[in-house]
């Protein structure tokens, strides 16, 4: 028996949610099919995918300091498990996410994001402050401050055209676009090429995505890459692709 994945409708949204497997909620078009997460676990896939693939869990949860750069915002799951995680650590956390569409909070509360975190308040906390910014923000960088060690800037932007004043170098970036076939420009060798040049020596840009395409322009933007078991119950392979210069 295929799994039973409830959809709850949203109002004047043509998007819904969906159940996923481990009960943690994420979006879905129902008529092209196009999802924020994995339908095997939104929650897990965030985890394993970005926070555990990347090594920033591990940093965080030893108290060291991480700078994390997120293409596609979303929801913000990866972004509010990585403040989590800072929070549990102890540790100092820049984080930085590039999104286009900026969810309305109405949206994101539906989501029952705190449902996955350690210090649900930290989403309670979230939502004000996104609800602050306005229901639908002017282009612009945003900045939440959660404490002294831990901030979020929100450049809500087309990822294509924004460009980081001054040298920036992430520790990890968690690529997660929509897949090659609806966002085509975040997968070329030349978006990729950007990507390489955001990360330090030794950083990794970790995806869902292993197909041969990409798996051929990231080679070609100089990252070495290795694929990885996916989450349990979802894709077989994901990606972690390191700077080596
Ligand atoms: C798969 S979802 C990201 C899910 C997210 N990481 C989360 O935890 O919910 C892809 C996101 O990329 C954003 N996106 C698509 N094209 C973009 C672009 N050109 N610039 C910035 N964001 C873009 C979409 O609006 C969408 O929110």
């Amino acid at each position: 028996m295929p799994p039973q994945r409830p959809l709850l409708k949203i109002a004047g949204s043509q998007r819904s949610i969906q159940i996923t497997d481990d009960a943690s909620r994420t979006l879905i078009d129902p008529v092209t099919g196009v999802a924020f997460h994995s339908a095997s676990g939104a929650l897990a896939e965030t985890r394993h995918v970005y926070l555990n693939n990347s090594g920033v869990a591990a940093t965080l949860a030893s108290g060291n300091s991480a700078c994390v750069l997120e293409i596609g915002l979303g929801t913000g799951m990866g972004m509010l498990l990585s403040v989590d995680d800072a929070v549990r650590g102890g540790a100092k956390l820049e984080y930085h996410a590039l999104e286009l569409d900026w969810l309305p909070v109405d949206v994101l509360r539906q989501l029952d994001l705190q449902a996955g975190l350690m210090t649900p308040e930290l989403g309670d906390r979230y939502l004000a402050w996104r609800e602050k910014c306005g229901s639908t923000p002017d282009p612009g960088s945003y900045r939440w401050q959660y404490t002294q060690d831990i901030s979020v800037s929100i450049h809500h932007h087309d990822a294509r055209q924004f460009r980081f004043e001054g040298s920036v170098a992430f520790d990890a970036i968690y690529f997660d676009p929509f897949a090659p076939s609806v966002n085509h420009d975040l997968w070329t060798p030349e978006f990729l090429g950007r990507m390489h040049g955001l990360l330090r020596s030794g950083g990794h840009l970790v995806t869902y995505c292993v197909n041969r395409r990409v798996k051929d322009a990231l080679q070609c933007c100089g990252f070495e890459i290795k694929c990885l078991p996916g989450p349990v119950g979802g894709k077989r392979e994901v990606m972690r692709a390191t700077r080596r210069n």
